[in-house]
């Protein structure tokens, strides 16, 4: 670290550096990634070994303090991970997919990566979020080191391309949007985010642009073609039919049911008594929207997913008059968003009957407890990154201040339970990594706001926008069906 920079970062700051330092873990005498949590009083199950969604956080403070080799290394080992034959075996990992996680094994003298792609996973889920994260993490080195030798490079090409492949094969469904087991992202339980769930929508989104960047080898046009083919269908998709405000709500409220046919404008069939609206009519404010969390047949759950709102404003997924609305609703509901802790992962939590129906009776996810309404610092990096792509750098400035009067002196827990997220997580590993990165991203982003192209994109180019007109349900076209 540079002398002047230590001059202006407090002692928090200071302590989650030092923290992070020690998460970092080698492999062959070279850094490869950082440890899930550091935390000796508790069993560590899987937290010993470096997730790839946990990862994104410190990989991008790496790149920030100029050292990109740690990210590098982490790119081109988890890129030897992944399966790149056909699967005979259902219970292998499909060809193109990147492990949740990985741990480094060791035989005699030998090291070795040991990787998980869920089959040793609590639940046995699958990490659809992985592949997508690990593109937007080479986007992300690429756009801060200038290396398009590395990505040049035939295997990054092709692992790129296996992981499109795998995500625009044909399925059953015909939507634009990418089905998916419940519990496949961050929300690594079963929570009812099965289907169509907005954070999977998102990263695909994500995913898709980076890719579209970063497929710059002639093999790969038909892909390329795929992915320019998908990108204006799915984001219209998201942004008409995930959004909700009181404008939404009422034409949902008073939908007719039953629509057959072409013309149909309640195009899921969608129950206005399957939704809490008199709940919402209180709850929305005048100005604020937000994306709900899935959308499929008979079905919209309306539940605010964090990272799935966060991550559309900073990947350009939400318009920018959407995007304004999702933070005036996060000001506007900021006790129950944010209150003591930034911020809650969903809101609200699932009680009573529906709790023990969707989670299973699963006692890691009690109403407001975990994934099931708690609060996880990690998000501070995301709500900072999205405040500073609408101007409104107050509310992660707020959000940090916050965090910054407790996260050291509970020693980085993973997550906070409680409405107003006062509790510490009743399960929280400490020093949980992403924890402390999700803290320090957030205070370089708003120290310097240059930083956010590593990870937010434009608007979509014009000619594919003006696709997105020409969109409707039964015209999906997919990249195998060409
Ligand atoms: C838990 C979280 C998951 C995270 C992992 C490691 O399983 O649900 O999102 O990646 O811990 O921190």
């Amino acid at each position: 670290m540079q002398l002047d920079d230590l001059i202006s970062i407090n002692n928090v700051e200071s302590q989650a550096w030092e923290a992070l330092e020690k998460s970092i873990i080698y492999y062959q005498g070279r850094p490869i990634g950082t440890v899930a949590a550091y935390d000796k009083s508790i069993e560590a199950l899987n937290y010993d070994q470096v997730f790839i969604r946990d990862f994104v956080s410190s990989a991008l403070l790496f790149l920030i303090k100029g050292k990109p080799d740690i990210v590098r290394n982490f790119l081109e080992e988890t890129l030897k991970l992944q399966p790149k034959d056909r699967q005979l075996d259902a219970y292998k990992p499909g060809r193109g997919l990147i492990p949740a996680s990985f741990k480094v094994v060791c035989h005699g003298e030998q090291e070795y990566l040991e990787a998980d792609f869920g089959e040793h996973a609590i639940a046995r889920v699958t990490p659809v979020d992985s592949c997508l994260w690990w593109i937007l993490l080479l986007r992300a080195y690429v756009v801060s080191t200038k290396d398009f030798a590395l990505v040049h490079r035939p295997e990054f090409q092709e692992g790129i391309r296996l992981i499109m492949e795998l995500c625009l094969a044909n399925r059953f469904d015909m939507y634009p949007t990418l089905l998916v087991p419940d519990g496949a992202c961050m929300i690594d339980r079963r929570m009812g985010i099965y289907g169509h769930p907005l954070e999977l929508q998102v990263l695909f989104y994500a995913a898709l642009r980076a890719s579209r960047e970063l497929l710059i080898c002639k093999g790969n046009q038909d892909v390329v073609a795929a992915i320019d083919n998908r990108l204006p269908l799915l984001c219209a998709h998201i942004r008409q039919h995930y959004w909700i405000d009181i404008n939404r709500l009422n034409a949902i409220y008073r939908f007719k049911g039953e629509e057959y046919g072409t013309k149909a404008v309640n195009l899921f069939n969608i129950y206005a008594d399957s939704l809490p609206y008199y709940e919402l009519d209180k709850w929305l404010p005048k100005k604020g929207g937000y994306l709900a969390g899935n959308v499929g047949p008979s079905q919209m759950d309306t539940r605010f997913f964090s990272l799935g709102n966060l991550m559309a404003i900073i990947s350009d997924l939400a318009t920018e008059e959407q995007s304004q609305a999702i933070m005036n609703l996060i000001e506007e509901r900021w006790d129950y968003l944010v209150a003591d802790m930034p911020m809650k992962i969903c809101f609200p939590a699932l009680e009573n009957e529906e709790y023990k129906i969707v989670t299973g009776c699963d006692p890691k996810n009690i109403p407001w407890s975990y994934h099931n309404g708690g609060s996880w610092p990690v998000l501070m990096w995301m709500l900072s990154a999205a405040a500073v792509k609408t101007n409104k750098t107050y509310l992660a400035e707020r959000a940090i201040e916050i965090a910054e009067a407790r996260l050291l002196d509970d020693e980085w827990p993973e997550y906070y339970d409680g409405k107003k997220g006062r509790l510490m997580g009743k399960q929280a590993r400490k020093n949980q990594t992403w924890t402390i990165t999700g803290f320090l991203l957030a205070k370089e982003l708003m120290r310097n706001p240059t930083y956010l192209p590593l990870i937010s994109f434009d608007e979509l180019p014009a000619e594919l926008v003006s696709r997105a007109c020409e969109f409707e349900i039964g015209s999906v076209d997919t990249y195998s069906s060409r």
